[in-house]
């Protein structure tokens, strides 16, 4: 398997992260704007993962995925991750989650939540190899073309995941 890092995407980065949540969630995109806002508030990390080693500027070819998460306290979360659509079932979504979990339990958290639409079969597929738990059901939750659909919010222990 083709070598490949994690970097932890600062204010610079903000574009890049926001195109790749916008590859990853063509039908619900952010915008730079909110993506950087995000980024820059205290909690939160935010990180790529890219192909191949060395240095970390440039990043080089299509990043492979993104996660953003915070924490507040004992509380982590997944506020969005995503594999690039040509770089899916390899493995990386695992490694976003894993790197989720580090970089919250690095900032305090000991448990991490998310919410997962319950009609996202991949994602919660993904989740549930990660050892997450459904603790939590908001109805109607994401707008879909032909209605709306549920948010499960799922829950995982991360006491030893620094
Ligand atoms: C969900 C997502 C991040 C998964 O990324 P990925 O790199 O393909 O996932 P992985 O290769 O690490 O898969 C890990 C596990 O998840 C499950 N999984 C992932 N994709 C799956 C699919 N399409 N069908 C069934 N199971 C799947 C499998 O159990 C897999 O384990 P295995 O490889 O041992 O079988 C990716 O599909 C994605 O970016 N989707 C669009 C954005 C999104 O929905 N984000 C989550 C919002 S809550």
């Amino acid at each position: 398997m083709t070598a490949v890092r994690l970097v932890e995407a600062g204010p610079a980065l903000a574009g890049v992260v926001a195109a790749m949540q916008r590859a990853c969630f063509p039908d619900d995109p952010w915008s730079d704007e909110s993506v950087a806002t995000l980024m820059d508030l205290p909690g939160h990390a935010a990180l790529l993962l890219v192909a191949g080693g060395g240095d970390p500027q440039p990043l080089g070819p299509q990043p492979l995925g993104f996660v953003l998460a915070r924490a507040a306290a004992e509380d982590g979360e997944i506020l969005s991750i995503g594999v690039h659509p040509d770089a899916r079932g390899g493995g990386h979504g695992r490694r976003l989650v894993a790197a989720a979990e580090r970089a919250a339990a690095a900032l305090g958290a000991t448990v991490l939540f998310l919410e997962v639409a319950e009609d996202n079969m991949p994602a919660r597929a993904l989740y549930k190899a990660c050892g997450f738990d459904a603790v939590g059901r908001r109805p109607k939750y994401y707008r879909r073309a032909e209605g709306r659909v549920a948010a499960l919010i799922l829950r995982r222990d991360i006491t030893s995941a620094a």
